[in-house]
């Protein structure tokens, strides 16, 4: 496995690469999750190339870059082991040069859920993403379903720019107790870590009742708001049920929706989603 910084590097060890060439983007301090993508990358593509990045563009002043966990050794070794051929890890001088001024603004998508909160972050992540996919040059590119608006963005991105790249989106990896695997999981004391599971558990909850029969949006938006409410150390920031691709809200009686929400456990921010069908509905139910 090969590491690169620069962009020039990145482009003589790019032109040896077999194709097509997969791309997993991340932000380093890997776990299972980003591992999945990393992995199914290296069964669907001659080559994989992963990017570790911490991109301070999607972080607002409040947020947490400089805090944001970081172990470079434990991740290349990580990555390694998951057959990755070539790393990218490029300095914020490399990606943001002195009088950078060029953005990637996907519009509608990107008012909603995570961007009516933090109204720049989806220009760091579509802007950072674009030249990500300019510098490796693949033909296929790895998202994890974890951060659901971030995907349906870069698909939106891939389309409007004519980029000739396939969006692979990979399901959420979870620890045993149903906490969707996050870098910010770090952040939890004992008992947060305990509380943060109130996430997947009130998602579950919905999902549950729509089995059961219940297809009203807001019903299933406030069977999560309930059982957040049940957790002492959990504040709800919001909670969406929306379609999969506008990321419109719905309201009334639904057939399909991508349920989303952002919760907080102390100060650390934790973010979930589900997508419920009417398929997979009467697929899994279990009586
Ligand atoms: P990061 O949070 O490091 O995540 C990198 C990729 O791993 C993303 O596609 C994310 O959705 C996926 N991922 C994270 N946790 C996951 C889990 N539990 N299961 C499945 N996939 C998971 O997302 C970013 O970095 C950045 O915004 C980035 C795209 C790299 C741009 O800076």
């Amino acid at each position: 496995m090969k590491t690169v910084n620069t962009i020039s590097e990145l482009r003589a060890a790019r032109a040896e690469l077999p194709e097509p060439v997969g791309i997993v983007p991340t932000m380093g301090f890997l776990h299972e999750g980003h591992l999945s993508l990393a992995r199914r990358a290296r069964h669907e593509c001659a080559s994989v190339v992963a990017t570790i990045f911490v991109n301070p563009t999607q972080f607002a002043p409040e947020e947490d870059l400089d805090a944001y966990p970081r172990d470079l050794d434990r991740d290349l070794a990580l990555l390694e082991g998951a057959g990755v051929d070539l790393v990218w890890t490029p300095t914020p001088d490399v990606m943001y040069p002195p009088n950078f001024q060029t953005w990637v603004i996907v519009e509608d998508l990107t008012r909603v859920l995570e961007g009516a909160s933090r109204p720049t972050h989806f220009r760091g992540v579509a802007t950072v993403v674009a030249m990500l996919f300019n510098g490796v040059q693949p033909q296929r590119a790895y998202f994890g379903q974890k951060d659901a608006q971030q995907a349906v963005v870069v698909q939106r991105m891939v389309q409007d720019l004519n980029y000739p790249i396939e969006v692979v989106v990979c399901p959420i990896v979870r620890e045993a107790d149903g906490l969707a695997m996050s870098s910010r999981n770090t952040y939890l004391n004992p008992d947060q870590r305990q509380a943060a599971t109130v996430l997947s558990r009130s998602l579950k909850a919905a999902k549950l009742a729509f089995h059961a029969g219940e297809r009203d949006a807001d019903a299933l938006r406030a069977i999560v708001a309930e059982v957040v409410a049940s957790e002492p150390l959990a504040q709800l920031e919001y909670i969406s049920c929306a379609h999969p691709e506008t990321l419109q809200e719905l309201d009334g009686s639904i057939e399909n929706g991508l349920l989303s929400m952002a919760v907080r456990v102390g100060r650390t921010r934790l973010i979930d989603n589900l997508v419920i069908t009417g398929d997979s509905g009467t697929r899994n139910v279990k009586t």
